[in-house]
C-alpha cells in the first residue's frame, strides 16, 4: 500500500500556486555580514584538538553523511558515494569517509558511530556497495543506514504525476529532510544510546572532508553557548556562486548568490577583503540537543518547476538543510583553507569535478609528504591511505619507502 502524503503535497500546491514565486530575500530584510576567523590562526587550536580527541575517546562524537541526493550533475548511474573518481587506489567517496573515521576511531580506542542517510532511490545500491566491500572493515555495530522521505511530484495542474505504469512519481524531499528522517528512523535515539553528544554532518561528495575533525568538534564543545558550527572558506572572488553565511534580520542564514545585491556582494573591508565572505562547505557540527530541536521543527518548503518524466513544468517540493540555521539562533563560523578541506565532486567536468578533486587531493598529500621531508618526485601527485594518516601526521621517509605502491601512490596530474 502506498504511504504517499497526498495531503502535504496538495497543501503545498495550494500554498505555492496562490502566491507569487517566493523570493528568498525581501527588500525590508536587514542583511549583515558574519565575520569569521581562520581556525589555523587561532591560539586556542591545540586546546580544541585535545578537547575533540577526548570527546572521541569517550565515544561522544558521531558522523552523519547525507547521501540521499541524485547526483544528477555528475551523471553517474549509482549512489554518488560509490563513485570511484579515478584515484590510484580506486577509493570511492564512501570508502574515504569510512577509512578516515576508522583512523580516528583507532586512535581514540573507540569506533565512531556513523549514520548514513540514503533515499529510497539509492538505498539498496548503497547497502550493496558496502556489502561488496565488507563495509570497508567498519565495525558493523557502529554504522547505520536509513532512508529519507519522498514526495510525489505534481503535474502543472496540481494532480499527482504518474508514470506509464500508473505508479506515482516520487523524489527525495531535499537534504532538509535529514533531521526528520534522523529522528523518525530511530537514529537520533541510537546516537543517544551510544552516548553521542556532538554530531559531525557532511555531504557525501567532498573528497577532502575531515570526518569528525577533532579540532572543529573541540571548538564547538569549548563554547557552551553555541548549538552548532559550520566550516567556511574564503570566497574565491566576489562573483563565485557559493552560498555564504551571513545574518538576515539578526539570524544566522546562508545567502545564495542571488540573495544579495551586487553592491553588498562586492563590498570590501579596509584591508580589501570581502565583507560578505564565508563560503558554505557543507560541513557542520551540532550539539545533540540542537539536532533534537530541529528534528521537531517544520522547515520551510521550497518549490521547483521542472520537467519530470518528460512532463514539463511539474511541481517538486523540497526542504533545505540550510533553513535550520535561523531556528538555532547562533552559530560558530569556523574558517578553513579550501585546499586543505574542500574538494566537492559535483560536475562531470570542469570545476568541482572528479578531475579537480583528484588534483586537489594529490596536491595536498604531496604537501604533507614535503612537510615530512620526504623526497617526492617533481611534478608528481600523491595519494596517501587514511590507514597511514588522518591529516598529514605520522609521515616520514621511512613510511614513504615502506608504503609506496601499498598505502602511498604516485600519479600524474
Ligand atoms: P546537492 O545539492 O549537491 O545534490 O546535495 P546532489 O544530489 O548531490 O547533486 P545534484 O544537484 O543532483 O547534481 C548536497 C548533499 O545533500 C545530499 C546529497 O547526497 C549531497 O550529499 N542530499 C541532497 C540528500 O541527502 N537528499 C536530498 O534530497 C538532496
Amino acid at each position: 500500500m502506498s504511504n504517499i502524503d497526498f495531503d502535504l503535497v496538495q497543501n503545498l500546491y495550494k500554498q505555492f500556486s496562490n502566491s507569487a514565486p517566493a523570493k528568498e530575500s525581501k527588500a525590508e530584510d536587514v542583511i549583515t555580514p558574519m565575520p569569521f576567523h581562520m581556525a589555523n590562526e587561532d591560539m586556542r587550536r591545540e586546546m580544541w584538538t585535545e578537547t575533540g580527541n577526548l570527546l572521541l575517546q569517550q565515544g561522544a562524537v558521531a558522523a552523519f553523511t547525507l547521501a540521499g541526493g541524485q547526483g544528477s550533475r555528475l551523471g553517474f548511474d549509482g549512489p554518488k558515494g560509490a563513485y570511484d573518481f579515478g584515484l590510484p587506489s580506486k577509493a570511492t567517496l564512501f570508502r574515504m569517509q569510512a577509512r578516515r573515521l576508522m583512523n580516528l576511531g583507532a586512535k581514540a580506542g573507540k569506533p565512531v558511530p556513523w549514520a548514513i542517510m540514503t533515499s529510497p532511490l539509492n538505498h539498496a545500491e548503497t547497502i550493496h556497495h558496502f556489502e561488496d566491500h565488507s563495509f570497508f572493515g567498519y565495525n558493523r555495530d557502529y554504522i547505520r543506514f536509513f532512508d529519507q522521505g519522498m514526495l510525489c511530484a505534481l503535474k502543472p495542474d496540481g494532480t499527482p504525476l504518474q508514470d506509464e505504469n500508473g505508479n506515482y512519481v516520487e523524489a527525495p524531499d531535499g537534504n532538509g529532510g535529514c533531521f526528520r528522517a534522523l529522528a523518525m528512523s530511530g537514529t537520533l535515539a541510537w546516537f543517544v544510546e551510544k552516548g553521542v553528544r556532538f554530531v559531525f554532518l557532511c555531504n557525501v561528495d567532498n573528497a577532502l572532508v575531515k570526518m569528525c575533525d577533532p579540532t572543529f568538534i573541540g571548538a564547538l564543545a569549548s563554547n557552551g553557548l553555541l548549538p552548532c558550527a559550520a566550516k567556511v572558506v574564503h570566497k574565491k572572488n566576489a562573483q563565485e556562486k557559493v552560498g555564504i553565511f551571513a545574518y538576515k534580520n539578526k539570524k544566522p542564514t546562508v545567502l545564495e548568490y542571488s540573495d544579495i545585491s551586487d553592491e553588498l556582494r562586492n563590498k570590501t573591508l579596509e584591508d580589501g577583503s570581502l565583507e560578505f565572505d564565508g563560503g558554505n562547505t557543507g560541513m557542520y557540527a551540532f550539539r545533540m540537543d540542537a539536532l533534537r530541536k530541529i528534528s521537531t521543527q517544520e522547515l520551510p518548503w521550497h518549490v521547483a518547476r521542472k520537467t519530470v518524466n518528460g512532463v514539463e513544468n511539474c511541481w517538486k517540493f523540497e526542504q533545505f538543510l540550510l533553513d535550520a540555521f535561523p531556528f538555532l539562533g547562533k552559530i560558530l563560523p569556523y574558517g578553513v583553507e579550501r585546499e586543505d578541506e574542500f574538494a566537492p565532486v559535483k560536475n562531470a567536468t570542469g570545476s568541482d569535478s572528479p578531475e579537480s578533486a583528484r588534483k586537489m587531493l594529490g596536491t595536498l598529500h604531496r604537501y604533507w609528504l614535503e612537510q615530512a621531508k620526504v623526497n617526492v618526485k617533481p611534478g608528481k601527485l600523491y595519494e596517501i591511505s587514511p590507514r597511514l594518516t588522518y591529516g598529514g601526521e605520522n609521515l616520514s621517509q621511512e613510511v614513504f619507502d615502506r608504503e609506496l605502491g601499498r598505502g602511498i601512490f604516485e600519479f600524474d596530474a
